[in-house]
């Protein structure tokens, strides 16, 4: 739509305005035949006199005009910063329609979506994405809902870039079309164990609680060590039955001892057991407790019979996974987490938080790299409905990341989904991303967030004595140096006065304005933008050509010479 309201502002009537208006009233006078005939240069003077009149006419308002989208919505953004290679194009700034590309600098500084249920987060997301695959680099995509139209979207990003190779995903939901992956092989020991720890509650609140979550991470670690010491790569099965089994445990401690394993290690094993031996009643024996066991991991057992078995364990139960995240970051690979969020909420949840988990291993992996090893195209993590699987493994990955080079986009609905596990949390995640985009919000308190976050501006307050309501609005400091002018009522009346006044430079009731596709972008805290974003479509020839997507397997190793467990075929072990 066409905004006239800087027309209205303009004055006509300087020189230039009278010798424009001389110019084609003189056109009309030269086309009248009774006063200089029908000759062909009487129109042809007239035809030139019109045109250089309309011309400053038309570049008079022309120059005034400015494009919107139409809704309700309106402030005056800042001016577009100056494209740079490597940056990061959000959309189009509404009126000037100048690109906005958030520059590399601030780009590798993290931005964060936020915004109600089907306003765009998931399309800007795609948007990024696209040209994140365009130029090159890797992805990793966490996705909290499911919608198989996604996985066919980015294997068309994938095919127009040349890149349909690099596609990996991971797809529980579906396991015929799944890559395979299996978090219990990357990291140390603790780090897979408090990986681990995305099973169990969390219990920041709650210190007997935290308490008990924290002696069965404890005892996890102790578990991994063992069988990493002994040289064996495990999966969700092995794991659940060395929780539950006492004869599993008592394999694994031989079988240390046969292979004469590092001494501490083993030792350490034997202690470890030694807490949960009880003497026999009837032969006097020392044994393990099977009831100690179950207590001590916390019912983990259980929970991990959710990966062992079923559709996921055929996705997980890998011992040379196809997917290893720390690859796919080194090597800028493209990887997608499809969650079966709505059937099997729980277990895609804690999938979402082992993956983060592991992407934090992988940042960890990239930051003892020497300078030169690290990827050299920024790597982007993108977490949409991030709210459902966050944890408090967050709050330090911003800063990790960015050192390894690689940029997080967390996108979620409401404040209250990053203070589920405390206010810190939210305070992390907004003071670590420099980028925000912000949609309609859907309620109050999101909406008050956003605007603090957006911030305040001193504006200008017009008040005049006179006139019944007397009260106007007028542009920000900000805007008046740019050239905007004030919306001033006919007819001003004797007492105007003007006060400054702090005020919100996009109020939480603008916000909720925001329409589909629209948001605010607040670059480096202070430069505001209105962005429109594009949807990301491809015509259906080429999608015809490039037909429905379809599962590549790459090619595997066994990690780091480890050898599989199989536990269950293990002499004993499930005693
Ligand atoms: N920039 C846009 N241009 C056109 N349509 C859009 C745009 N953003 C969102 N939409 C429409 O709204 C729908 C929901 O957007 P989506 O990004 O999935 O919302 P959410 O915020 O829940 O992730 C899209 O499927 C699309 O039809
Ligand atoms: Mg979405």
């Amino acid at each position: 739509m066409i905004d006239l309201r800087d027309v209205r502002d303009v004055n006509f009537g300087g020189t230039a305005d009278t010798l424009a208006l001389l110019l084609t009233d003189a056109a009309a006078f030269l086309t009248l035949p009774s006063l200089y005939g029908t000759g062909l240069h009487g129109l042809l003077l007239a035809g030139v006199a019109a045109l250089g009149g309309g011309l400053w006419f038309g570049w008079r308002v022309g120059s005034k005009l400015r494009l919107t989208h139409g809704g309700e919505f309106d402030i005056h953004s800042h001016d577009a910063p100056p494209a740079e290679a490597g940056g990061m194009h959000v959309g189009f700034i509404a009126h000037t329609m100048q690109e906005l590309i958030v520059p590399p600098s601030s780009w590798l500084r993290h931005a964060m979506i936020v915004g109600q249920s089907g306003v765009g987060k998931t399309v800007v997301g795609s948007w990024l994405m696209f040209q994140q695959i365009a130029g090159g680099g890797g992805l990793l995509w966490i996705d909290g809902k499911l919608d198989p139209s996604n996985i066919e979207l980015l294997h068309r990003m994938c095919v127009w870039a040349g890149r349909p190779n690099d596609l990996l995903i991971v797809n529980p939901g579906t396991p015929g079309t799944s890559n395979t992956y299996n978090p219990l092989l990357d990291g140390d020991p603790d780090e897979i164990a408090s990986r681990l720890g995305a099973l169990l509650p969390e219990a920041s609140n709650n210190a007997a609680a935290d308490f008990y979550r924290s002696s069965a991470i404890n005892a996890i670690g102790a578990l991994v060590q063992a069988t990493r010491a002994a040289g064996y790569a495990i999966n969700f099965a092995d794991l659940r039955i060395l929780l539950t089994r006492p004869g599993a445990l008592e394999w694994l401690l031989s079988d240390m001892k046969k292979k004469k394993v590092d001494v501490a290690d083993t030792e350490q094993f034997a202690l470890f057991l030694d807490q949960l031996r009880q003497r026999d009643r009837r032969t006097g024996a020392e044994v393990l407790d099977a009831d100690g066991i179950r207590k001590m991991f916390g019912g983990l057992g259980a929970r991990l019979a959710q990966f062992g078995g079923g559709q996921f364990g055929e996705v997980m139960n890998a011992y040379t996974p196809e997917v290893r995240i720390k690859d796919v970051v080194r090597a800028g690979k493209i990887l997608y987490f499809a969650l079966p969020t709505m059937g099997k909420g729980e277990a895609a949840i804690a999938l979402a938080r082992m993956a983060v988990s592991d992407f934090r291993s992988a940042i960890a992996a990239i930051q003892a790299l020497p300078e030169g090893e690290r990827p050299e195209k920024p790597f982007l993590g993108f977490f949409d409905e991030a709210g459902s699987y966050v944890t408090q493994a967050w709050s330090r990955m911003f800063e990790q990341a960015r050192s390894a080079r690689l940029v997080m986009v967390p996108a979620f609905q409401t404040k209250a989904n990053l203070e589920t596990l405390g206010p810190e949390l939210r305070a992390m995640v907004a003071g670590n991303t420099v980028t925000k985009i912000i949609f309609s919000p859907g309620e109050p308190d999101t909406a008050d967030w956003c605007a603090d976050m957006i911030g305040k501006e001193l504006r200008e307050q017009h008040t005049r004595s006179e006139s019944s309501s007397a009260s106007s609005k007028g542009v920000t400091v900000l805007d008046r140096g740019r050239g905007v002018a004030n919306a001033q009522n006919a007819g001003s009346s004797a007492s105007h006065s003007v006060s400054l006044r702090e005020d919100y430079k996009v109020s939480a009731a603008d916000l909720m304005k925001l329409d589909r596709g629209e948001c605010v972008v607040t670059l480096e805290g202070h430069q505001v933008f209105h962005v429109k974003v594009p949807l990301v479509s491809f015509e259906s020839d080429f999608i015809e050509q490039t037909g429905p997507f379809h599962v590549r397997h790459p090619a595997t190793t066994v990690p780091d010479g480890l050898e599989p467990l199989r536990i269950t075929q293990r002499p004993g072990a499930m005693r």
